[in-house]
């Protein structure tokens, strides 16, 4: 890559995913612009850009994980920063998208926090957004600025075909009945079996597995995910497929919350595997023998160079499957 082709690109971090920003950068061979994202002691949010920007095209790395509340305000104060310090274009690169399930009233009087959330980044200053595996694809339309949302399936696809998990023998399992488009795509690619499984929440963060939907008996399973949360609806599906005479079974998730004691109950649970990415930090405590963590940095990265430099970000996706696909 000619440095020349990144000139005016400038990335920035908050303390959401540094780790993430800094593969980033080296992936594409740019310093890391620095910034300072502090608190006050009352607790309150100061940041500081030490280098100039003005007229460049900024990206600004920051996942809305947990805690939450807190790493989007951080994004939102940087975007704002960024703003009145005379950016091009700032690009918000938000790898995981926080209150993406908040996107839709289901009952009288809720609120429709996703679309909130939109509204709030987009007035502090992003010009677009690049995520990664949004919960709805809806969301994209409650930006009035361009979302890019990348695929996280060819890079987990990829390590289930590089450990030979794909075969005839195998069943890719949709642990509920949204997810059975990715589920779909998955086993296409992997020429293996379809499962779908119908489930409910009794109450808040609680799963109950309704029904199983297609042939398990004697097969590999594989799970597959966008978000693990508290791990309840990957653990109940694998109980269900486990009960329907599936051999072992495998669990594959783009964004890790891990919230409460998801790690724990993930490690305890007959899943032999749990494989992640980074689009979410795992700090030491959260680590278990059982997760381990796929990077979406080079992605992200030529996902980046391919905005800066205006060039398809779609056709990525087309290379990266034709690409597995040889
Ligand atoms: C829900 O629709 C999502 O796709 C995930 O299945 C869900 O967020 C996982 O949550 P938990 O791990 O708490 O069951």
């Amino acid at each position: 890559m000619e440095t020349s082709d990144l000139d005016g690109l400038r990335i920035l971090t908050g303390n959401a995913n540094p780790e993430l920003a800094r593969a980033i950068a080296d992936q594409l061979c740019v310093p890391l612009t620095a910034t300072e994202v502090g608190r006050f002691s009352d607790g309150e949010i100061w940041v500081s850009i030490a280098d100039s920007v003005r007229g460049a095209d900024v990206f600004v790395v920051q996942p809305t994980c947990p805690p939450t509340s807190e790493t989007i305000m951080e994004l939102l104060i940087i975007l704002d920063a960024l703003k009145r310090a005379s950016a091009r274009r700032i690009t918000a690169v938000v790898p995981y998208y926080g209150y993406a399930r908040q996107e839709k009233k289901v009952k009288p009087r809720e609120p429709i926090t996703a679309k909130l959330v939109a509204d709030v980044m987009t007035m502090a200053g992003a010009s677009r957004v690049l995520t990664m595996d949004l919960h709805t694809l809806s969301i994209q339309g409650f930006f009035n600025i361009p979302v890019d949302n990348l695929p996280g399936g060819p890079i987990l696809a990829r390590d289930m075909e590089a450990r030979g998990l794909g075969r005839d023998d195998t069943v890719v399992v949709s642990p509920d009945v949204g997810g059975v488009g990715t589920a779909k795509a998955l086993a296409d690619r992997l020429s293996a079996g379809l499962a779908i499984i119908a489930k409910r929440r009794p109450g808040i963060n609680q799963v109950e597995v309704l029904e199983v939907i297609g042939d398990l008996e004697g097969k590999r399973a594989i799970l597959i995910d966008d978000i693990i949360d508290t791990g309840s609806s990957l653990v109940s599906a694998a109980e269900a497929v486990a009960a329907r005479g599936a051999r072992e079974v495998y669990a594959y998730a783009t964004h890790p919350v891990f919230s409460g004691d998801a790690v724990d109950r993930l490690q305890k649970s007959l899943i032999r595997e749990v494989v992640v990415t980074d689009t979410i930090p795992l700090p030491k405590k959260k680590r278990r023998p059982k997760i381990r963590t796929l990077t979406v940095a080079p992605v992200l990265g030529e996902a980046i160079r391919r905005v800066h430099a205006h060039l398809s970000v779609s056709t990525l996706f087309d290379q990266y499957w034709k690409e597995d696909k040889k």
